[in-house]
């Protein structure tokens, strides 16, 4: 069963978590909205910033030879650069003028490199094979210097019947070769330089100095020597040297054009020290926002490099400077037109003017109007309040699925615990069943607190039974049936319209019953003061009386009586037992639980079912046919009378095997005229030897073993009722209060009571008290029935 609370919570609490997740994401929707500033870190991977700085070269020193920027370390002049190593020389004789590190003319410099203009080994051969020309090369950047061959330098060999030789220094043990054959100017690949007319090969690390030379591989260049007089080798650039094929074998310029154009990379480093070395020996030149790099081109030493977004001289003071991204739109991300570019120290940020909203990047979402054509605080908040909008109407939806599958699964139980069945039956009784009501099963759930233990009143084969309030303060008992079997409901459903049409004061009334619930609900009025079992046999019962116990069985079986026979349909109840009959605040009774009860048809007189029914209390005959009467109900009634009368168990085992059942016994003792000894003293203290004797006979008859035999229940009931006169006779009331003396003190002397009673002398207590036992062994032995 779904539980209404439950769910209740269940949901509140998810509404809540929604909310939550709306604000946060609304929040999340707005703080995008609003302007902010964007900072930007400029990233260096610019390597020539050092001749772009203002002060490039020490005050009062030559920057400039010709057009190569010559930047400290580098100087022209004493005391114009860092050591003797860079130092350098300006020919003017050149036009423009040249710059020389030593004898190494210097095409520019860079922050990391220079770059030298280039030599060219050649070997040329006329067509007998004889040499013409042979200019091999050699290049030392100095042993000790700061510089080394960059490895974006390459040995390059052109030729098609030659080798070449490159040797290093010995301190490097530097030996490479190349070479390069072909037989005919076909095979020449252009631009390709894997060995057929060209072979290049790679240098190694910290390389500082060079030697080549070229010789003919097979016959001095006679075979090939109508297209390839020469031979050529150098190192140079590899970017700058493009392979022309066979042209460049004939190409009278090869050697003026490949010195020009395809210069000597080299890497340069400052002192001789690592980064650390020098900062502790105290020579570092780097200056301030810079950091000190360690060589890392085989040959000891540091340079010098600025942070990221600064720039200028990193071996000068100041040090370097920052970048004014902002004073050129190339240098900065921002916006041109609406965006705001503030520099900051290694960077800059951006932002958007008044008036506009955004990351004021120009790859981000830019600046856009506040109040422009495309509204975003209120594009964000329609979007904020739709989703949350969606959310809600999600949120909705389930549970408008989950309440009505739950609606759904009630209308199936309805229908299957008979709801149909029982609609038909109050529109085919016209409205005469008013008092019927179907309870929902959240009035039931809400009622007993949902089935709470503490609302337990009593557990029984039939089911459990609760004790329910309802909203208005009215109490009542919720028997929570077992499982049903679905033949049972059309039985079920004519139960339950006998009983609310039942109005007995003696019968509990059925108020009403939930068939929407997974098992049959009933609602009884609510009986407050327990069962007669408990009263009979939990000991110290003042109010069972003799009188009481005689209004007790009166009013149950006139209630018995009046299902069997004033019903419009008969009621056989079926389980008569004194716990079936409760008691409320002022010892009424009420017939409970009819449970097993069972409708006789009108053409009927006995139905036959399956054996239902408390032992004890059960009809030995319907036991064994099956077959079921109105006389069973008035066994079971004997057998309840003479539990009332005995205050005995109906099956007692601790008895002897003819004693063990109580209507057994009662008409053994019966028979053996020692009733008196089995009855409550209280019932033999307050009762007259007439009644006793009656009532005693009433409980033979009733449990006479032939059902034929037994008396109806409205014999029974009209038989109680007399005895009940008897005792609200005030003298005979009296006679109960006298009879407290001695009841073994015994004569045979027949006394009718009634006579008894108005009997002059039988006011006296000694002749009370002496009849009584005796006289209902006379009773019982003389007086044929
Ligand atoms: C920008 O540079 C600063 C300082 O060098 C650094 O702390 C910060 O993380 C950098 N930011 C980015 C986005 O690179
Ligand atoms: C230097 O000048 C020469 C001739 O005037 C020119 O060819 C060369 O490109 C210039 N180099 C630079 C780096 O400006
Ligand atoms: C400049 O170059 C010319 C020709 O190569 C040479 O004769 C001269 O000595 C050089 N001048 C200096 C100062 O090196
Ligand atoms: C070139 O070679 C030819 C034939 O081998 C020879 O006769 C001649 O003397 C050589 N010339 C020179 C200058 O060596
Ligand atoms: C180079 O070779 C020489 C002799 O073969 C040897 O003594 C020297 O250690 C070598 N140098 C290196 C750097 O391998
Ligand atoms: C190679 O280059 C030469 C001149 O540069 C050209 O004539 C020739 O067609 C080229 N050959 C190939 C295969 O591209
Ligand atoms: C190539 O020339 C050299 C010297 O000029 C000579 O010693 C050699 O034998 C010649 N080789 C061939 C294959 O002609
Ligand atoms: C190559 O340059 C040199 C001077 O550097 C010059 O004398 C020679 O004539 C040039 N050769 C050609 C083919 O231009
Ligand atoms: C390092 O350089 C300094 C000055 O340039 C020189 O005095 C010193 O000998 C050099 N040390 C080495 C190991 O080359």
């Amino acid at each position: 069963m779904e539980k209404g609370y439950a769910s209740f919570s269940t949901s509140t609490m998810q509404f809540k978590r929604n909310i939550h997740l709306l604000l946060f994401l609304f929040g999340l929707v707005i703080s995008q909205s609003t302007s902010q500033l964007t900072t930007v870190n400029t990233t260096g991977d610019d390597t020539d910033t050092i001749t772009k700085a203002a002060n490039v070269a020490k005050p009062g020193c030559q920057k400039q030879c010709g057009n190569v920027t010559i930047p400290y370390p580098f100087g022209i002049g004493p005391g114009c650069f860092l050591s003797e190593w860079f130092e350098m020389t300006c020919n003017t004789t050149f036009n423009p003028p040249k710059p020389f590190i030593g004898s190494l003319p210097i095409h520019d410099i860079s922050d990391t490199t220079f770059r030298v203009r280039n030599k060219v080994a050649n070997k040329c051969y006329d067509q007998f094979g004889n040499i013409t020309e042979d200019n091999p090369v050699f290049t030392s950047l100095g042993w000790t210097s700061p510089y080394s061959f960059s490895r974006k330098n390459q040995f390059t060999l052109i030729g098609c019947d030659d080798f070449a030789l490159f040797l290093g220094p010995l301190q490097v043990n530097f030996t490479s070769g190349c070479i390069s054959l072909c037989s005919r100017p076909e095979e020449v690949i252009n631009g390709s330089c894997t060995g057929v007319g060209c072979c290049q090969t790679s240098i190694p690390k910290g390389l500082k100095y060079y030697y080549t030379s070229v010789g003919s591989m097979v016959a001095n260049h006679t075979k090939i020597w109508s297209f390839d007089p020469c031979t050529y080798s150098f190192m140079g650039e590899r970017e700058r040297f493009t392979f022309r094929g066979v042209s460049d074998f004939s190409d009278p310029n090869f050697i003026n054009r490949t010195r020009d154009s395809v210069p000597m990379l080299v890497d340069w480093v400052v002192g001789n020290l690592s980064c650390s070395e020098a900062r502790n020996a105290g020579v570092l030149a780097c200056q301030a926002n810079t950091q000190c790099i360690d060589s890392d081109t085989g040959v000891p030493g540091y340079r010098c490099s600025c942070n990221q977004g600064y720039q200028g001289q990193p071996y000068l003071e100041p040090g370097c400077q920052d970048i004014n991204e902002c004073e050129d739109p190339n240098n900065n991300l921002c916006e041109v037109a609406k965006g705001i570019c503030t520099n900051t120290p290694g960077g800059y940020s951006c932002s958007c003017a008044d008036g506009y909203i955004g990351d004021g990047l120009r790859n981000g979402r830019g600046c856009v109007a506040e109040n422009s054509e495309f509204p975003v605080i209120k594009f964000s908040l329609g979007m904020g309040f739709g989703f949350m909008a969606i959310l809600v109407g999600i949120t909705w939806l389930y549970f408008g699925v989950k309440k009505r599958n739950l609606i759904k699964l009630r209308r199936k139980l309805f229908q299957q615990n008979g709801g149909l069945l029982l609609k038909q039956r109050i529109i085919s009784n016209e409205g005469s069943v008013d008092s019927t009501k179907v309870f929902t099963a959240e009035d039931l759930e809400k009622a007993t607190n949902n089935y709470a233990e503490d609302r337990i009143l009593g557990r029984g084969g039939y089911g459990t039974v609760y004790k329910g309030i309802f909203s208005d303060g009215r109490v009542v008992a919720i028997k929570k049936s077992r499982v049903m079997d679905e033949t049972q409901i059309e039985q079920f459903i004519n139960e339950v319209i006998i009983l609310t049409k039942v109005n007995h004061r003696n019968v509990v009334k059925l108020l009403g019953c939930c068939l929407e619930c997974e098992v049959p609900m009933l609602v009884y009025e609510y009986v407050s003061n327990g069962t007669l079992f408990n009263h009979i046999h939990d000991k110290g019962a003042n109010w069972l009386s003799w009188d009481n116990r005689l209004r007790v069985a009166a009013e149950s079986a006139g209630a018995l009586s009046y299902l069997h026979s004033a019903t419009s349909t008969p009621v056989i109840h079926r389980d008569v037992k004194s716990a079936n009959i409760l008691l409320d605040d002022n010892y009424t009774t009420k017939i409970a639980d009819f449970g097993a009860s069972r409708l006789v048809p009108i053409d009927q007189t006995q139905v036959t079912t399956l054996v239902q029914g408390t032992l004890g209390y059960l009809d030995p005959e319907y036991f064994h046919t099956s077959q079921l009467t109105e006389k069973s109900d008035v066994y079971s009634f004997g057998v309840v009378l003479a539990e009332l009368l005995t205050g005995r168990k109906p099956l007692c085992m601790e008895r002897t095997d003819e004693e063990k059942n109580l209507a057994t016994y009662f008409v053994m003792a019966l028979k053996e005229n020692r009733l008196f000894r089995i009855l409550d003293p209280r019932v033999v203290r307050e009762g007259t030897l007439d009644q006793l004797q009656e009532i005693g006979e009433l409980v033979k008859r009733c449990v006479n073993l032939t059902s034929d035999e037994r008396p109806t229940m409205k014999e029974v009931a009209t038989q109680l009722e007399g005895l009940r006169k008897f005792t609200q006779h005030p003298w005979a009331s009296r006679h109960g209060d006298e009879e407290n003396a001695s009841l073994l003190n015994t004569q045979n002397e027949e006394v009718d009571l009634y006579g008894e009673s108005i009997n002059p002398y039988s006011s006296t207590g000694e002749l009370s008290s002496g009849f009584s036992i005796d006289s209902s062994l006379v009773y019982s032995t003389h007086i044929p029935r």
